[in-house]
C-alpha cells in the first residue's frame, strides 16, 4: 500500500513539473536545448523544416558532433519525452511553451539575418490555440524581442493571449551539454512577473542547484548576450597580441596568462593564444554589435579592435611560417586541425579556411587532416588534399601547421617529425621541452608566445 502511494506521488510528481515544449530548430543549438529540456522532465518536441534530418534524428542519429547529445537524445527517445517533428503548426499547438532557436547567420550588410527567426514568430502567432510563452533563444540584435512581440500580436487570428521570454545561450559548441546542465548563470529578459515563475519551472534543476537566474528586460538580456561574446573576444584577441609581444621578448606566454588569471578580477579563462578566433558566434556577434552601435552613433572602438586583430592574427601565423620556411611557394604544408576548435566538426568562420586560403594563393600545396571536421570543410576547400591520418598528412610534408587543439595530436611522435619537418604550432598545445631534440635538427620547432610548459 505504501509502494503505491509513492508511485502515484512520484507520477503526480512528474506530470506537476513536466511541461510540453516545442523547440523550433534543430540546429546546435535547438538539439542541445531540447536534450537538455528532456533532461529536466518535460515533454520536448524539436522541430525542423528539414526531412533529412528529423528521419535521422528519429532514428536516434544525431547530425551534428556534439559530445554527449547522441546518448543524452537516445535515452529520452526510448523514455518517450523527446519527439522530432516537421510539423511546425502541431508542434506549436500542442505546446506551452515554444523556444525559438533558429540560425540568425550574419547577412551580406554584417547584421544578424532574421528570416528564420520571423518564420517560426509568424507560425507561432498562426498557431496560437491557447494560452502560449514565445522564448527567443536565438541571437538576436538588441530590439528585436520587442518587434517580435508586436510581429505575432499584428499576426495572430484570435483573441488568445501570449507573451515573450528572451533567454540568450552561453552554450560553448563542444562543451554544451555539460554548459547546459550546470551553467554559470542563466539569463530572461521578460515583459511580466508570471514569466519569472515559468521560467523557474522549465529550469528548476538549476534552482535547485542554486544556478543564478537572472531576470531583467528583453533589451537588457540581449545586450548581455552581445557583450558577454564581444568581451571573450576581446580576451582572445588581447592575448594573442601579446603573445606576440612574448615571442620578441622571451617571455613565456603560458606563464603570463596563468600569473594573469591568478587575479581573480581577470580569470583565467579565454587566454590561451590560438590562430584567431572563429566559429559561429564570435565574429558574427562582434560584426552586429559593432554595425548596431554605428547607427546609434556610438564608437565601440575596443570591439572594432578586437575583430581587426584577429584578421591579422592569421596574417600573423602566415608570416610566422614563411619566416620559417624562407618561402612558402611550391612548399607542402601538412595543416593538422579544420574545425574552429577542438571537440566540434564546424567550420564556420575557422581560422584554417582564411590561412589554408593564404597558403594557397601564395603556392604552396596543403595536404590536411582532422579527425572530424574534413567533410564540413570540403564544403569551403575543394581543391587540396585531405589525409586519411595525422601521419598521411605529414609524410613528405616540409612544414607542420598546428591549427585545432585536439588533444590526439598531442601524441604524435614529435621528436621524430621535428627532425623531418619544420612545426608551427598555433594553438601551444606540444611542450617545448618534449621537442628538445629539434634543437639539434636543421628544422625549425616554433609556437605562439614562446609557450612553454611551467615549472
Ligand atoms: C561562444 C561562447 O563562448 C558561448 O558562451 C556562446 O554561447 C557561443 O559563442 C554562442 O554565442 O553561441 P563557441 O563559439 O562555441 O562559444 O566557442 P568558444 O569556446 O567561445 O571559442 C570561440 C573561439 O575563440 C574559438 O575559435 C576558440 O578557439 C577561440 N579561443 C577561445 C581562443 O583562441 N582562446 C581561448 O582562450 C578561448
Amino acid at each position: 500500500m505504501k509502494s503505491f502511494y509513492l508511485i502515484v506521488f512520484v507520477l503526480l510528481h512528474t506530470s506537476i513539473n513536466s511541461i510540453n515544449i516545442a523547440v523550433a530548430g534543430s540546429g546546435y543549438v535547438g538539439l542541445v536545448l531540447g536534450a537538455g529540456l528532456a533532461e529536466f522532465g518535460h515533454n520536448v518536441c524539436c522541430l525542423d523544416i528539414n526531412k533529412n534530418k528529423i528521419d535521422m534524428l528519429n532514428q536516434g542519429k544525431v547530425p551534428i558532433y556534439e559530445p554527449g547529445l547522441s546518448e543524452l537524445i537516445t535515452r529520452h527517445l526510448v523514455e518517450g519525452n523527446i519527439i522530432f517533428s516537421t510539423d511546425i503548426s502541431s508542434g506549436i499547438q500542442n505546446s506551452d511553451v515554444v523556444f525559438i532557436a533558429v540560425g540568425t547567420p550574419m547577412g551580406p550588410d554584417g547584421h544578424a539575418d532574421l528570416t528564420a527567426v520571423e518564420a517560426v514568430a509568424r507560425s507561432f502567432a498562426q498557431n496560437l490555440n491557447s494560452f502560449k510563452t514565445l522564448v527567443i533563444k536565438s541571437t538576436v540584435p538588441i530590439g528585436t524581442n520587442k518587434k517580435l512581440k508586436q510581429f505575432v500580436e499584428d499576426n495572430k487570428q484570435t483573441d488568445v493571449e501570449f507573451s515573450i521570454v528572451s533567454n540568450p545561450e552561453f552554450l560553448k559548441e563542444g562543451l554544451a551539454i555539460n554548459d547546459f546542465i550546470n551553467p554559470d548563470r542563466a539569463v530572461f529578459g521578460i515583459y511580466q512577473e508570471s514569466d519569472k515563475e515559468l521560467m523557474c519551472k522549465v529550469f528548476a534543476p538549476l534552482v535547485k542547484k542554486n544556478i543564478p537566474l537572472f531576470f531583467t528586460d528583453p533589451a537588457s538580456a540581449e545586450m548581455i548576450k552581445y557583450a558577454s561574446n564581444s568581451f571573450l573576444a576581446t580576451k582572445v584577441s588581447f592575448i594573442n597580441e601579446v603573445s606576440q609581444l612574448c615571442s620578441k621578448t622571451g617571455a613565456n606566454i603560458g606563464d603570463v596568462a596563468v600569473g594573469m588569471g591568478l587575479d581573480n578580477r581577470i580569470g583565467s579563462s579565454f587566454l590561451k593564444p590560438g590562430p584567431g578566433f572563429g566559429g559561429s558566434c564570435f565574429p558574427k556577434d562582434t560584426n552586429e554589435m559593432i554595425k548596431l552601435a554605428s547607427e546609434y552613433e556610438v564608437d565601440l572602438s575596443i570591439v572594432k579592435s578586437a575583430l581587426a586583430v584577429n584578421g591579422k592574427q592569421h596574417d600573423y601565423v602566415l608570416s610566422r611560417a614563411a619566416d620559417m620556411l624562407g618561402e612558402i611557394k611550391d612548399k607542402t604544408i601538412a595543416v593538422l586541425g579544420l574545425a574552429f576548435k577542438a571537440f566540434t566538426d564546424d567550420v564556420r568562420y575557422s581560422p584554417a579556411i582564411e590561412i589554408i586560403n593564404k597558403l594557397l594563393s601564395e603556392g604552396a600545396h596543403v595536404k590536411a587532416y582532422d579527425p572530424i571536421a574534413m567533410e564540413n570543410m570540403k564544403n569551403e576547400i575543394g581543391n587540396i588534399y585531405y589525409a586519411q591520418s595525422e601521419e598521411d598528412a605529414i609524410n613528405e610534408a616540409d612544414f607542420v601547421l598546428v591549427l585545432t587543439e585536439w588533444p590526439q595530436f598531442k601524441n604524435l611522435d614529435w621528436s621524430a617529425i621535428s627532425k623531418r619537418s619544420h612545426i608551427f604550432d598555433a594553438r601551444n598545445i606540444l611542450d617545448k621541452k618534449i621537442l628538445k631534440s629539434s634543437e639539434l635538427s636543421q628544422f625549425k620547432f616554433e609556437n605562439l608566445g614562446n609557450y612553454s610548459q611551467s615549472y
